[in-house]
């Protein structure tokens, strides 16, 4: 049986704490516990929220959105890896589209906040993807190279590759309502893929890679079908606890047929 494919939910800046407890009492009456991992990453102010509403779930994990990779210092308006983790995150998402995009954030500065969030003991997503100009222009696998291989080059992320996972988000895709082909994601994620194998590291065979950009209950089952896609990465559709359900129910199904 294939291993299960990983759901995760990232909230950008929706939902305050207590928007975010009466989001996970809904979705937790609607989903029941499984065996696959559901991730969510609310705002920072509400992860304590999200990990004490979450409690009793062994399959939910609550997750940051951003760190910096400083301990601490004189930096308003950052968090640490080491705080979040404190605060009871398990996971990091690295290198958002929006993060690059808007906040100027740079390759260097990915490979710093990884190896950060791992040194911190949280497992990491790493978000590549190429814009469209890039895809127009034939670069989408360079581009996506040119994000991975530098995380991947370095030695605290080698040596806890087990808590690596990819995010595969064509930055056209991202709240537009346009999807990748299949035939488009799976190119992609076999790219992905083959490049982590050819780095390689210890015997946990590569990371998973996740499907991010305008995943819905309705697309969601024919992207999990492509060989190359472990999960997805959602944001519209992670604000409603009933279409979050949907996806999450997906997942253990695609899990469960394949
Ligand atoms: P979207 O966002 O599902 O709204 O396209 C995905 C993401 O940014 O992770």
């Amino acid at each position: 049986m294939r291993k299960s494919p990983i759901p995760a939910g990232n909230w950008k800046m929706h939902k305050s704490p207590s928007e975010t407890e009466a989001f996970l009492s809904r979705f937790l009456e609607s989903y029941g516990e499984g065996d696959a991992p559901v991730l969510f990453f609310p705002p920072a102010v509400s992860v304590p929220a999200a990990v004490r509403a979450t409690r009793d779930r062994k399959d939910v994990g609550i997750g940051v959105q951003n760190i910096h990779w400083e301990r601490e210092g004189a930096f308003t308006g950052e968090l640490s890896a080491a705080m979040a983790r404190d605060a009871g995150a398990t996971h990091c998402l690295v290198g958002h589209s929006e993060r690059r995009a808007l906040f100027g954030e740079t390759v260097e500065e990915t490979v710093k906040k990884a190896v950060a969030a791992l040194d911190a003991d949280l497992q990491v997503i790493l978000c590549v993807g190429e814009s469209l100009d890039e895809r127009d222009a034939g670069r989408a696998e360079a581009v996506v190279r040119e994000q991975l291989d530098p995380v991947l080059g370095a030695d605290a992320v080698r040596s806890a590759w087990h808590r690596l996972i990819i995010a595969y988000e064509p930055v056209w895709a991202i709240g537009t309502g346009r999807t990748a082909s299949p035939d488009d994601a799976g190119r992609m994620h076999r790219a992905i893929r083959a490049r982590l194998e050819e780095v390689g590291a210890g015997d946990d065979g590569p990371p998973p890679v996740l499907y991010g950009g305008s995943v819905k209950p309705g697309n969601v089952a024919e992207l999990l079908a492509v060989d190359g896609v472990d999960g997805v990465l959602v944001g519209g559709a992670s604000l409603d606890p009933h279409d979050f359900a949907a996806i999450c129910t997906a997942a253990s199904e695609a899990a469960s047929t394949s």
